[in-house]
């Protein structure tokens, strides 16, 4: 313990023996994905950002648990206009619940929930959770950014990180992330779902290994105890 299960693409849910959270519930809609929304249990929701392949199944998910989505400030007030209960954050802010703690890091990217209108939903953010005495950084969507060397130094024990392109950080740029990071496994996201981020995880893990850096491609399904 913890559990890290990846549900595809940037879906995982991270659990101890007593708790769950999950991050990025795209789930309906996502070809990928290794469950359904109506399956989920967990203690509180992440989304990243808003746009649909992160917050996805958010709200139906919060809704039907009652359980709080926990993001940044925009994006909970977003959900809590939709009935969810909220536990609402801003960059380099952190807060602890009863499974563990979060911390809201930047992300280099949009938020906004795309519809008719397009609804601002506030910054998009990576995640620092620490659960079950592991520390996972989470990075959403986002580009390569020097300050990822500030979030290594404060100590990454698992980095998740998006490696597709076009939207996000390539393999190349994912590299170079985990030189800052400096994290003891990286776990790669954000690929393979759609013919626009198509991407070769194991060569990617395969580079890392030179580096000599672990690295656990997940498929959709799979799981990791990371202790
Ligand atoms: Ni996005
Ligand atoms: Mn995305």
């Amino acid at each position: 313990m913890p559990v890290l299960k990846a549900l595809g693409h940037s879906c995982f849910t991270l659990s101890t023996a007593g708790h769950s959270i999950i991050f990025d519930p795209f789930l309906t809609g996502n070809p990928e994905a290794a469950c359904s929304a109506e399956e989920v249990q967990v203690d509180a929701v992440l989304p990243s950002h808003g746009h649909s392949d992160h917050l996805g199944d958010t709200v139906a998910i919060a809704n039907r648990l009652g359980c709080p989505v926990v993001t940044v400030f925009e994006l909970c007030m977003y959900c809590a206009r939709l009935g969810c209960e909220v536990a609402p954050m801003h960059v380099g802010g952190s807060r602890t619940f009863e499974w563990g703690k979060v911390k809201l890091t930047q992300a280099w990217h949009g938020s906004a929930v795309i519809g008719d209108t397009i609804e601002y939903t506030g910054l998009a953010v990576g995640f620092v959770v620490t659960m079950g005495g592991v520390k996972v950084y989470f990075a959403g969507d986002t580009g390569l950014f020097g300050d990822m060397k500030l979030i290594g130094d404060a100590g990454v024990d698992v980095a998740i990180l998006p490696i597709g392109d076009c939207f996000t950080m390539d393999p190349e740029d994912a590299l170079l992330a985990t030189d800052f990071l400096r994290p003891g496994l990286v776990v790669p996201m954000h690929y393979n779902t759609f013919e626009t981020i198509r991407q070769d995880a194991g060569a990617f893990a395969a580079q890392l290994a030179e580096r000599g850096v672990r690295c656990q491609v997940l498929r959709p399904g799979e799981q990791i105890d990371l202790t």
